[in-house]
């Protein structure tokens, strides 16, 4: 791996070996400081609490410096490009970038134009791509229901068309062979590109929690919606939020996932986030592995 962009045609053996090696960092730990000596800047221009400070904690297990990029007092207040910005840093000699950008394929667009020697990870850009969610996310599926997919339901719920967790997810859950791909979302949210191919579309959430052995919840994202399109949140929460009673209809070993971070209230009541079948907090510990294995692929 030279970079990691996507996960959109990563081979299922590259993903699987980054998943085992996760696993065996969540079991036993890093050992050493395999990348000591070299630095990996967090080069953030959206606002970010888990994954930045997950990817910040995996290079200093893996004996990183590690550089803090703070968009709001950066240069970039007084115009500096991205572009710029990465290069002026590539020439402090950091070689390792974790790039996260509200612009649809702007991480790519600077894997292009990087140096030889650096590697990229896109942090999330814009609707397209969150590649270490969708890998974190399959870890702790593979840890709840096991390394085979080919008999799991899956549901993912919720603001799809705004959402590159839930493209990442889609992507990884298709390549690792899931038995069953649906996503429910009332029609203003679902994408009307080829997102969705081979799912079963639910526009009615009691129906599409019918049996389902995991239920992936999705943020409303207000501030990616035009102006007119926000649904009322009331609403929303009668028609998709996910209610103690509704996950009642999902199978009764069901798990629940949610990226982080939570409209309580919204998309997911308490009583789910932090009853027993939520795994939201075992994903943000999860994230950490996951990401520590990434960066050990590309800069080790
Ligand atoms: N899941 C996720 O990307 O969360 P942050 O925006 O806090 O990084």
């Amino acid at each position: 791996l030279r970079h990691l962009l996507t996960l959109d045609g990563l081979p299922r053996p590259v993903m699987e070996a980054l998943l085992d090696r996760a696993q065996a960092i969540v079991d036993h730990g890093v050992a050493g400081a395999p990348l000591a000596g070299q630095a990996v800047c967090t080069l953030f221009f959206e606002p970010s609490t888990r994954t930045r400070m997950s990817f910040q904690r995996a290079a200093q297990r893996l004996g990183a410096d590690v550089l803090a990029f703070d968009a709001s007092t950066s240069s970039t207040t007084k115009g500096e490009t991205a572009l710029d910005t990465l290069r002026n840093i590539e020439a402090m000699g950091v070689r390792g970038f974790v790039v996260r950008h509200a612009a649809d394929g702007a991480v790519a667009s600077l894997a292009a134009a990087a140096g030889a020697g650096t590697a990229l990870v896109n942090a999330g850009d814009g609707r397209s791509a969150h590649p270490t969610q969708g890998l974190l996310d399959m870890l702790t599926l593979r840890q709840a229901k096991g390394r085979d997919f080919s008999a799991l339901k899956v549901v993912i719920v919720g603001d799809i068309r705004h959402s590159r967790v839930a493209r990442s997810d889609l992507h990884a859950l298709r390549t690792l062979g899931a038995g069953e791909i649906r996503v429910c979302a009332p029609a203003s949210l679902l994408p009307t590109d080829a997102t969705l191919d081979g799912c079963q579309v639910f526009d009615d959430f009691d129906a599409a929690l019918d049996g389902v052995d995991a239920v992936m919840m999705l943020r409303l994202q207000r501030e990616r919606m035009e102006e007119g399109l926000v649904p009322s949140l009331e609403g929303y929460h009668r028609d998709y939020g996910l209610t103690m009673a509704r996950l009642r209809r999902a199978a009764a070993e069901a798990v629940v996932l949610h990226p982080g971070p939570m409209n309580r209230g919204v998309e997911i009541d308490d009583e789910v986030a932090d009853g027993p079948q939520s795994l939201i907090l075992r994903q943000v510990a999860n994230g950490v592995a996951v990401r520590a294995a990434v960066l050990e692929a590309l800069l080790g």
